[in-house]
């Protein structure tokens, strides 16, 4: 609970990991003894302001992710996902009943979610309504046309976009449910909300959130979580 609403968090994972190239999903990839989706569910577990889970899962894998959020008892119900992440992400906020909540919208193969960073992205939402954690590029960033150098970016004004993203029930529900499926292809879910004209408030992010897309992010993951992230 938080505010005297209850927190909600969907948690995505009903991608195929394509670039991950593993026999299965790569949430379903073993770092040490557990997968990473076993990770991101024992870190949102730990963080009491979370009320409920609800998996996004592939129909193909409904039966694995299922035996795992056996083991945790803040997971509410496994829905299924769709072609999109914009799909997965609707399926889930759709499925919500308690229309007193906060809703947060985490990738599953972000394992290294903090409490701080949940926290302080729940402080925020009443503000705005919708609350995003972004982090700064380090490397110079370049606008490219055929291949050639076309022009520099400034970096004061390019952030990258992190997950939990945080909203209030009535802005997410809202944007989702008036969305059919065939317009529902965006890269998160603060594009769609900011698209219907809603503020969006930027807070720091975390580098070590990283999002688990190919296997050379597997070794600073596993890094970080024998430091006990
Ligand atoms: N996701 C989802 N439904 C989809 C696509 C993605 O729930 N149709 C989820 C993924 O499971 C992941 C998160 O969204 O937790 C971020 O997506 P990404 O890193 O792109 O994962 P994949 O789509 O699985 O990977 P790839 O793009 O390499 O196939
Ligand atoms: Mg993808």
């Amino acid at each position: 609970m938080y505010n005297g609403r209850k927190v909600i968090c969907i948690l995505l994972a009903s991608g195929k990991g394509e670039r991950f190239s593993y026999h299965l999903p790569k949430q379903f990839f073993k770092l040490k003894d557990k997968t990473i989706l076993e990770y991101t569910l024992t870190n949102l577990s730990t963080v009491e302001e979370i009320d409920e889970i609800i998996l996004v899962s592939n129909s193909e894998f409904i039966d694995e992710s299922k035996n795992i959020s056996r083991h945790f008892k803040k997971v509410s119900k496994v829905v299924s996902g769709g072609r999109t992440r914009s799909i997965s992400s609707r399926n889930g906020v759709l499925s919500v009943e308690e229309k007193n909540s906060y809703i947060l919208i985490h990738d599953a193969v972000r394992p290294i979610v903090t409490k701080e960073l949940v926290r302080n992205l729940l402080e925020k939402v009443e503000e705005t309504g919708s609350v995003i954690p972004c982090i700064r590029s380090n490397d110079m960033l370049l606008e490219v046309e055929n291949g050639y150098f076309k022009k520099v970016i400034d970096r004061n004004h390019v952030l990258r976009v992190q997950t939990p993203q945080c909203f209030k029930h009535e802005i997410i529900y809202n944007v989702y449910r008036e969305r059919s499926e065939e317009h529902l292809d965006y890269p998160d879910d603060s594009s769609i909300v900011a698209e219907n004209g809603f503020k969006v408030k930027i807070i720091e992010g975390d580098t070590k959130n990283i999002k688990i897309t190919t296997k050379y992010d597997i070794e600073l993951v596993e890094k970080f979580l024998e430091k006990g992230a």
